[in-house]
């Protein structure tokens, strides 16, 4: 049977020969990567990506590590392994969570994934059957729209506030509806910068609690909080309850591609399985260089410098904001992670902006793929981790002139 007989359901796409499933019509393709192909050009100033500043990847540190681990240890480092992951590595992120978070988190709550984003693929894979109602931020992270679409829910979307969900709006969303779980990113959201304060991190608990929803904490900034100072996890609000993913891109490599989920037991049983089903188990050569990496580093003292560089990189960014931008312009002032979220003036379409900027040799990230629900076209994206100063000053200096024009316009 030729490839388009297969039977064709409702949503299903084709190409010129080849069917595929349903999910995949469902998916959003990533826009970013799209935008990221045309700002590759050397010339381009890019606020549109999400990387990690490249001059604090220690490779020197990760080169001693994996020598070690190589020459200690190679033949077993480089054979097959457990899914649930590492055992020692799973030990020092427990140890972490009681130290920086106050949490008692078993190693066994704990599994390693191949970066945080195969956390959400998995968390899709076992509670996500079609059509379920999953509640999700306002704008919110794109990889896990797209991680959550391939399982075909029914989303949610609830309006991000200064200091975090709008808690009318979620409240309705769950009397309203059987939904199945939240996703959120409550420190320094991933596109717009945002943190939920305290009270509203245990408003949101509240309602979890009376609506019996799970809550999925997406963590992928908490070590990036300018401050120093943490806020309590939902976990804390809300045990037996919470989900939680981490990961060690932003603080040691994304290319290394390590993560883990915790997870209360029930939920584990069905995780590792899905894991198992996925890939076996995560790069045990990257876990076990990760591991001797944090043993042989100071890990608290490179964190702080990551935080020093973006801290400082949000505030150039800021300052030309505020000193060169029409004044209708608004800005979020994050207080920690790598994005600053930006509204325009009425009128004024950010795929415009996208447009006109790129002209300029600059790239910004427009917000429209970040809703769920359309809208956001006056929203974008920029990012303060990934350039030096001179690029901040030059680039946010073009933008500037662009939205003056076009709001004059
Ligand atoms: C909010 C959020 N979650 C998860 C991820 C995935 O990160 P990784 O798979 O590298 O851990 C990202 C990446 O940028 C992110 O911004």
């Amino acid at each position: 049977m030729n490839q388009k007989s297969a039977s064709l359901s409702k949503g299903t796409i084709t190409g010129n020969r080849y069917t595929f499933a349903p999910r995949m019509a469902k998916t959003p393709k990533s826009f970013i990567r799209e935008i990221l192909k045309v700002t590759e050009r050397p010339e381009i100033i890019s606020f549109a990506g999400g990387l990690p500043s490249p001059a604090l990847i220690d490779v020197d540190g990760i080169r001693r590590a994996a020598d070690t681990v190589l020459e200690q240890d190679g033949r077993c480092a480089l054979q097959y392994s457990t899914t649930e992951g590492y055992l020692p590595l799973r030990q020092f992120i427990a140890d972490r969570y009681k130290k920086r978070l106050g949490l008692t988190i078993s190693p066994e709550e704990i599994l390693i994934t191949n970066g945080s984003q195969q956390c959400l693929d998995l968390i899709g894979k076992i509670l996500i059957g079609t059509g379920d109602h999953v509640a999700i931020e306002r704008p919110g992270y794109l990889g896990a729209i797209q991680a959550f679409s391939q399982y075909e829910p029914e989303f949610h979307p609830v309006p991000l506030m200064e200091d975090g969900p709008d808690i009318v709006s979620l409240n309705l969303t769950c009397r309203t509806h059987p939904v199945r779980l939240f996703y959120g990113v409550p420190n320094s959201q991933n596109p717009s910068g945002i943190t939920y304060s305290e009270k509203r991190r245990k408003d949101v608990a509240d309602v979890m609690k009376e609506h019996g929803v799970l809550f999925v904490e997406d963590d992928a900034y908490g070590e990036l909080n300018f401050s120093g100072k943490s806020l309590p996890s939902m976990q804390t609000f809300l045990p037996g309850q919470t989900i939680i993913t981490g990961s060690f891109s932003k603080i040691l490599a994304p290319g290394m591609r390590m993560g883990w989920v915790v997870a209360p037991r029930e939920i584990m049983e069905q995780l590792v399985v899905a894991k198992q089903a996925a890939d076996l188990h995560s790069n045990y050569l990257s876990q076990r260089i990760a591991y001797e990496y944090l043993l042989q580093n100071d890990i608290d003292g490179h964190i702080r410098k990551i935080r020093a560089a973006y801290e400082h990189q949000r505030d150039v960014m800021l300052r030309i904001i505020k000193e060169e931008f029409p004044e209708t312009v608004t800005s979020t002032h994050p207080r920690g992670g790598m994005f600053i979220w930006m509204t325009l003036p009425d009128g004024c379409s950010s795929m415009d902006v996208f447009e006109q900027a790129l002209k300029e040799n600059v790239a910004v990230l427009p917000g429209m793929p970040f809703y769920v629900d359309g809208g956001g076209s006056d929203t974008m994206r920029l990012n303060f981790s990934n350039s030096t100063d001179e690029n901040i000053i030059t680039g946010m200096g073009r933008l500037a002139r662009v939205i003056r024009r076009m709001s004059s316009s």
